[in-house]
């Protein structure tokens, strides 16, 4: 079985998560998802930053100790990533004994190589971005993200020796279009690669929160140093060596565009300076705004995700921010646009179609499946059904292979108005009159579609596909091979369908 590693950035800890934060991991969810559907072994990791300044302060600032406020804050963000029903295979912390040592292993192998030496570093630190700023990036001598003034910094510090990669770094990305994506994105890393790489700083001498650096325990090590090593310490590189073996070079890092250039740059400088292999991947996303303003937990400007899937359950949030936000581009939250997606394409066009057809195999066949007909040639309808429903996978397998979630989702709610429009064509409450063979085709062909459909949205709903299987009485097989699921007929007639079905997304008002 072919493998395949992905993961998100490590989040902060220094407030609970937004649905910034919530859409990057359900991008990945469904990615991770997919790939498992369709015959890869996938390695989902997520997990937390915890050796930062900001989370430090914070700590104080409730006047907890550091280690029971991060504990604190790391079982709450589990809490709402399993709210949002995301599927990770491991969850790493950056306080766990495997993540120090393969810091210290990373720190010990730069060191014998020449690439890190002793300097002194001034500049304006922004603690809330945990980066220093050269004047020329501030506005306003503020923090160009966090509209803040950052804080000057004199330290004798450690220094990776980052520009001896430059050129190495060129001629990787040059030959490997695919490294990092979208587009704008690589264009973005690549002109600030030839603008001249510094060295950079990755150790804090004022700092006691964090990983010893092991030549110098006086000091720790840079959290952005530190942090990227997530990705080898989260498959235990130096705790279980096979699975390292298996999974890296992780195929591909999911972050958002603001850390692009710690994953394009540092990073692989940092694996080259480890002689470890390179991730096949970075792909940097945009941002969700709310109201034209970007989440951010400093500016107070965001929406709790776990308060959402009270509300209206995780579909609802999975659905609209795959739908609504292009992979790769910015989006907006907004109540209005969330509510109308959750009735219009959710309740109505997907639930009811369920609703109804479950309803009509109870009234018309007492709740079994009848068989169809299977003489050929079927009918004109039927025909244009089935070809839409196999146009729709390849879709939505094109789509998926360049993470266009939302094309894959406008391919599926397609074929979902495709068959309600099936339900007016074929009018099984005139066929109940008239041809009862034609009425039991229909039928069948409806729980049929219905099925396909809870395979084609299982990576973006999962919830709501095995809700749609419960109601058809039906188990899915995701472990199977999507190719061989999603073959037409495979809905066995006789199977028994609830017997009074149940709304999947009850209507929403918008309320203040
Ligand atoms: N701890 C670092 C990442 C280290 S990875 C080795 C960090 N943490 S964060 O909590 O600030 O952000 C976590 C992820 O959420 C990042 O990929 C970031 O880009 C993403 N997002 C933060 N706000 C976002 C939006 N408003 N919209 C979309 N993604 C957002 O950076």
């Amino acid at each position: 079985m072919k493998k395949f590693y992905v993961s998100t950035a490590i989040i902060y800890v220094n407030a609970l998560p937004h649905v910034g934060h919530a859409y990057e991991l359900i991008a990945t969810d469904t990615i991770a998802r997919y790939k498992r559907m369709t015959g890869y072994d996938v390695f989902f990791l997520t997990g937390t930053d915890e050796n930062s300044l900001n989370a430090e302060r914070k700590a104080r600032s409730l006047g907890l100790p550091t280690q029971e406020y991060v504990d604190s804050m790391v079982d709450t963000i589990k809490e709402t990533w399993h709210k949002l029903n995301i599927s990770y295979d491991e969850f790493i912390r950056t306080t766990e004994e495997r993540h120090k040592r393969a810091c210290q292993e990373f720190f010990t192998r730069a060191y014998n190589k020449g690439d890190v030496y002793p300097g002194t570093y001034e500049g304006w630190y922004c603690v809330s971005c945990e980066a220093f700023y050269r004047p020329e990036e501030l506005v306003d001598e503020c923090c160009p993200v966090h509209r803040k003034k950052p804080e000057w910094l004199t330290e004798k510090n450690y220094f990776f020796a980052l520009s001896r990669y430059q050129d190495r770094l060129l001629q990787h990305i040059e030959a490997h279009p695919e490294f990092i994506q979208p587009e704008t994105r690589r264009n973005e890393v690549l002109s600030f690669i030839r603008s001249g790489l510094q060295d950079f700083s990755i150790s804090r001498s004022s700092m006691r929160w964090g990983i010893p650096v092991p030549i110098d325990p006086s000091q720790v090590l840079y959290v952005w140093f530190d942090a990227l090593i997530n990705y080898v310490s989260g498959i235990d590189w130096l705790t279980a060596p096979a699975k390292f073996q298996r999974y890296w070079p992780a195929d591909i890092h999911i972050v958002g565009k603001d850390i692009t250039r710690f994953h394009c740059i540092y990073w692989p400088a940092m694996l080259m300076a480890a002689d470890l292999p390179l991730p096949r991947q970075v792909f940097g996303h945009g941002f969700v705004y709310l109201k034209g303003e970007r989440m951010s937990k400093s500016l107070g400007t965001g929406v709790d995700p776990g308060a959402v899937v009270d509300e209206f359950g995780a579909d609802s949030l999975r659905y609209y921010l795959l739908r609504e936000v292009p992979f790769g581009r910015d989006g907006d939250f907004t109540w209005e646009g969330f509510v109308q997606r959750h009735n219009s394409d959710l309740a109505n066009d997907l639930g009811n179609l369920l609703n109804r057809t479950v309803s009509m195999v109870n009234r018309y066949f007492g709740g079994s499946v009848p068989a169809p007909d299977s003489a050929e040639p079927r009918p004109a309808l039927d025909a244009e059904l089935i070809a839409q429903i196999e146009a729709t996978f390849a879709t939505v397998e094109t789509s998926m292979n360049s993470l266009a979630f939302s094309d894959a989702l406008v391919a599926i709610w397609e074929f979902v108005s495709r068959a309600n429009k099936y339900v007016e064509e074929s009018a099984p409450w005139v066929l109940a009159k008239t041809d009862r063979q034609r009425l039991a085709t229909a039928l069948y062909n409806l729980v049929e579609a219905l099925r396909l459909i809870a395979y084609a949205v299982y990576p973006f709903i999962p919830g709501t596909a095995e809700k749609m299987a419960d109601q058809l009485g039906i188990t899915l097989d995701i472990g199977k091979d999507w190719h061989d699921t999603h073959v037409w007929g495979g809905y066995k007639p006789g199977t028994a369908v609830i017997s009074k079905p149940v709304p999947l997304f009850p209507k929403k008002e918008l309320t203040d």
